[in-house]
């Protein structure tokens, strides 16, 4: 099998999403070497538009050279030190893998679970912080396993009285919904491309807070990973650019087009796109017997999570593997307790349009009608 032999999908799962021709065409740029000063200005502007979309003015804004669970990496293995108190908001299967991640750096996690389709209590949270003093305080904005967009800034701010430093999951956030990472008061926030972003899979794009910087220069042991250890990216990415490993030069030029689209298009406009979209999606789909698993007033308009309705439930992987051969459609069931019982339908990026929806829901309406 070649590239060129793979189908072409609509990408409706939870990511990644379809990735836009103008980013692609940048895929194909031929390369000029990672040292190159052309490239360090092109990355300089990939840095400046990455601070523009976290809503932040933290200097140390990168894409990292791998996916969204290595921004989760690189967020905890530089903010947690073995016996560190971390407090984990957990909300679905994002929460939990930051909570597991926290455990292999040697913290004694406490976590604070949400009933899944719904949002961390900020009281909750905010007693566990009065109670735990933790170091780090760890939630996700854009819950992908549930569809819940969470309310950051009552936990952030609790969590910063307390002097706790804040991380923040924007995977399916970053580029869909307004991030304002300075407004919350999030001290290390990490996303992805492959989501809202419109890029294929590979990039992490991250930003850590002064605070945050200065906990990495001061821990008492190294950085576990010497490969995300921030104090020696920001020796590549900041003025004095040193070498520290090959970056994945494409994948900038890619990200770098990508985040050029959304500033065209204005974060205002994108948002409400998605937001659109998503409800032109949950209409569609409650005529055909499908309901949102999340209220209204937290729901995630990047990822639908819908039940499915009787006829369905049975043959649900049938029917996605239908769609999928058929028609050229990737949609996503649930992913951990929710597996089998709801599906989860992105609409990100250049995706969140009218037609994907209407290509899904008469591709849905034949199926079932
Ligand atoms: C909320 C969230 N966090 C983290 C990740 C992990 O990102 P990746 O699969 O790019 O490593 C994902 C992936 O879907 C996600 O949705």
């Amino acid at each position: 099998m070649r590239p060129a032999d793979l189908p072409r999908r609509l990408l409706l799962g939870p990511g990644p999403s379809n990735v836009h021709p103008r980013v692609r065409e940048a895929l194909a740029r031929p390369l000029v070497g990672h040292m190159d000063p052309t490239f360090f200005e092109l990355l300089d502007g990939v840095q400046d538009s990455l601070r523009a979309l976290f809503g932040t003015g933290h200097p140390l804004t990168l894409p990292i050279s791998a996916t969204g669970s290595a921004g989760m990496e690189a967020c905890f293995v530089n903010l947690v030190e073995p016996g560190d108190e971390v407090l984990i908001g957990v909300a679905g299967v994002f929460g939990d893998r930051m909570a597991q991640v926290a455990a292999r750096c040697g913290a004694r996690v406490t976590r604070i679970e949400a009933e899944l389709g719904t949002a961390l209590d900020p009281d909750a949270m905010a007693d566990a912080i009065g109670r735990i003093r933790p170091r780090v305080v760890a939630l996700v904005h854009a819950e992908t396993s549930t569809g819940v967009l969470q309310p950051i800034d009552r936990i952030a701010a609790a969590s910063r009285e307390a002097g706790a430093l804040v991380i923040l999951d924007c995977v399916t956030s970053l580029g869909g919904v307004t991030v304002a990472i300075d407004e919350w008061g999030v001290d290390a926030a990490y996303s992805a491309t492959q989501k809202c972003l419109s890029c294929p899979p590979g990039l992490s794009p991250v930003s850590f807070s002064q605070r945050a910087v200065e906990r990495a220069a001061t821990r008492v042991t190294p950085v576990q990973s010497w490969y995300l250890d921030v104090n020696l990216l920001a020796n590549y990415v900041g003025e004095s650019r040193v070498y520290h490993h090959t970056a994945p030069v494409s994948a900038i030029f890619g990200l770098a087009e990508g985040l050029r689209l959304v500033e065209e298009e204005g974060m205002a406009t994108r948002t409400e796109r998605h937001r659109h979209a998503a409800n032109l999606l949950i209409e569609g789909m409650g005529d055909l017997g499908f309901e949102p698993l999340v209220d209204a007033a937290v729901r995630l308009p990047s990822l639908t999570t819908l039940t499915l309705p009787e006829k369905v439930e049975r043959g649900e992987a049938d029917l996605r593997r239908r769609l999928l051969e058929f028609y050229n459609i990737e949609v996503g069931g649930g992913l951990g307790p929710l597996a089998g019982r709801i599906w989860r339908i992105g609409l990100m990026g250049e995706n969140a349009r009218v037609t994907n929806v209407e290509a899904l829901l008469s591709a849905l309406r034949r199926e079932l009608g």
